[in-house]
């Protein structure tokens, strides 16, 4: 059973600007709850409670978020307001959290391997706040994988098609397939121009890993924009032992984007009202 999920933050949010400029990204709210908030949600449906967060600076209201308010809880004890909480409240009592900070902005491997001190040596699932996954059929898309790995033992990424013109966006595998929605991966890109991507395949924010990677990691040499890519450790990974692909069940809004915001916006806004 995995117990850990870890959450690199630590990210500045450029995109969103001016909103992110004192804000954390990841605190950013679809509807009325926090980016981050969903996809702790999901980690602890797919039973890891123990949400480890690669932090960085300006990211303080992350950690406010996931304690109490007394004062808060006090003044609307007994009003209507206080069932508001009652989300947010389960996962302060069924989660347990811990942060660490990334100094340098080096690439989601480096984000990854500053969390090897939260971690430790067992497998652990990963979580981009800002792809949110929502499969409204059943299980969440870290619950899928949870599944998977008690089968498989070994990395999973979570994928899906994306139109050829945006694959340079992305990680993008190729592999053979096991199943109508597992790949062995054999190959593995990030951000390719769309001329050399092995497939229209993408990585989205959601793996789960096993402790191996790190020293994959500790040895990956800056790839794509001069960072530290996850992807290029995985690739190694895939070399030696087993990494799979999953096409997982659900929607995935890019969060990180405008559009992707907006609909993601509009999607949650209209399960809200129901
Ligand atoms: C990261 C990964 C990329 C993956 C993407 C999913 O990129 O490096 O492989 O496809 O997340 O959202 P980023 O979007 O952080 O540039």
């Amino acid at each position: 059973m995995i117990k850990k999920c870890l959450f690199p933050a630590a990210g500045y949010g450029t995109r969103f600007l001016p909103a992110t400029k004192s804000m954390p990204k990841e605190m950013m709210p679809i509807v009325n709850k926090p980016l981050i908030e969903y996809g702790v949600e999901e980690a602890l449906e797919a039973g890891m409670s123990d949400i480890c967060i690669v932090t960085g600076r300006g990211k303080r209201a992350l950690e406010d978020h996931f304690d109490a308010n007394y004062e808060l809880e006090h003044q609307i004890s007994g009003s209507s307001k206080e069932e508001l909480l009652t989300g947010i409240r389960k996962i302060i009592n069924e989660c347990t959290f811990s942060y660490t900070r990334q100094r340098e902005m080096k690439g989601l491997g480096h984000a990854i391997l500053t969390g090897q001190t939260l971690v430790g040596d067992q497998p652990f699932g990963v979580v981009l706040a800002d792809d949110l996954c929502i499969n409204s059929d059943g299980s969440g898309v870290l619950s899928q994988m949870a599944q998977l790995y008690r089968q498989f033992r070994c990395s999973i990424v979570a994928v899906m098609e994306v139109p050829e013109d945006e694959v340079h966006k992305y990680g993008v595998i190729a592999g053979q397939a096991i199943s109508d929605d597992l790949i062995r991966v054999e190959n593995m890109v990030e951000k390719p121009r769309k001329e050399d991507a092995p497939s229209n395949l993408a990585i989205i924010g959601r793996y789960i890993l096993t402790p191996d990677i790190f020293d994959l990691i500790s040895d990956t040499q800056p790839g794509k924009g001069g960072e530290i890519q996850i992807t290029d450790a995985l690739m190694a990974q895939a070399e030696r032992g087993c990494v799979l692909a999953y096409k997982f069940k659900g929607e995935r809004f890019d969060c990180g984007s405008i559009e992707g915001f907006i609909e993601a916006t509009n999607y949650c806004y209209d399960a809200f009202r129901k």
